[in-house]
């Protein structure tokens, strides 16, 4: 659908150079709803303005059902971008007309006539839960509310796209959750792909099928959300999950333990109350749970478990073996005095 290679943005002025976007390649599918993270400055605006040539790429290529924007002529490009809807933090609407003259003005731009525009922006005042507040002005609206009408407006002439630069970080978690279902819904039955720009993983977590991190202007790390999720590899990418799934143990607890502190990741299928109960009669460890939560991310599971084994060094690495044969990676976050100290002696 929307194919971004080896794209680059470098803004040139007085004061000097600024890289924007550097070298990014990114192919977004037909009907996904994809996500860029990044903390700010990562490149996140410039990358998604140069998406529909807002912004134009120094560099690369922005292609989009197969036609090169960049080299369209402006008349082109202005036909091309009707199938590109966008939506901003701070919702760029005209304050001094109505809610539904807001959505029928985009409208009027691609050449709709008056009865059909009406018709039409009622529709999509409807499809966002706005049809009571169609003769409001914006100044009257509440901030999820703007951004439901800036959602409609967006949709007007059908677009194919729906770019959303940090649509949700000017609202509060629960209105952020009401906009999140309402980009899901709208993904959903009329099939629209969205690009969903922000710095807040929760809000990937919650609706994006893949993602993609962002520092520097570089993508450092994309994939299905899930897998980003259960096995991230960038450090930035693991800070950012860290937001979303902490197990962060109270220092005092960590210090005070006598045992080995381990974090065990359950995916998918795996079930973890059997695994740890299956280990904990097949070793002679005890087990005692500092932190247990069950993360469900595309309706899949992913379970973080983080537990306290004490027993004989012997049985403890046993045990050990056994969490890293069926679950693979099995991270020691602290070692039992015990076993260091016979680590120490078999050195
Ligand atoms: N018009 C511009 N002129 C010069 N430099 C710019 C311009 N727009 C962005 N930049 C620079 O490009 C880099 C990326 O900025 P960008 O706005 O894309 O980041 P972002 O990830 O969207 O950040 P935020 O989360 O704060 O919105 C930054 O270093 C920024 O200063
Ligand atoms: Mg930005």
């Amino acid at each position: 659908m929307i194919s971004i290679e080896k794209l680059s943005k470098i803004y040139t002025s007085k004061e000097g150079t600024v890289i924007g976007v550097n070298d990014v390649s990114l192919d977004i599918k037909q009907g996904e709803i994809f996500g860029v993270v990044g903390y700010s400055g990562a490149g996140k605006s410039t990358l998604i303005r140069c998406m529909n040539i807002l912004e134009r790429p120094t560099s690369g290529k922005v292609m989009m059902d197969g036609i090169d924007l960049m080299s369209l002529s402006s008349k082109e490009l202005r036909k091309a971008r009707q199938s590109i809807g966008m939506i901003f933090q701070g919702f760029h609407l005209a304050m001094s007309k109505t809610v539904v003259e807001n959505v029928s003005f985009a409208l009027k731009a691609a050449g709709v006539g008056r009865v059909e525009r009406k018709k039409r922006a009622e529709k999509l005042l409807d499809l966002v839960g706005l049809s009571d507040k169609a003769n409001q002005f914006p100044a009257q609206l509440s901030g999820g509310q703007k951004q439901r009408v800036s959602i409609a407006r967006a949709l007007a002439n059908n677009p194919k796209v729906l770019l959303c630069d940090e649509a949700t970080s000017a609202l509060d978690p629960h209105t952020t959750q009401s906009i999140l279902k309402l980009l899901k819904k709208i993904n959903s039955e009329l099939g629209l792909t969205i690009v969903l720009i922000t710095h807040e993983m929760e809000v990937v977590k919650e609706i994006c099928d893949r993602c993609a991190v962002m520092e520097e202007g570089r993508v450092v790390e994309e994939g299905n959300t899930y897998d980003i999720f259960a096995a991230p590899k960038n450090d930035l990418t693991k800070r950012f999950i860290q937001t979303v799934i902490d197990f962060t143990i109270p220092e005092v607890l960590f210090d005070k333990s006598e045992g080995t502190i381990v974090h065990l990741k359950f995916t998918g299928e795996t079930a973890g109350e059997a695994i740890v109960s299956d280990l904990l009669q097949h070793h002679k460890v005890r087990g005692n749970i500092l932190h247990g939560k069950v993360d469900y991310i595309q309706n899949q599971a992913l379970g973080t478990f983080v537990m306290e084994l004490t027993g004989e060094a012997k049985e403890v690495r046993g045990a050990l073996n056994s969490l890293r044969s069926t679950l693979g990676d099995v991270e020691v976050l602290k070692n039992a005095r015990s076993i260091d100290q016979s680590m120490a002696r078999a050195e």
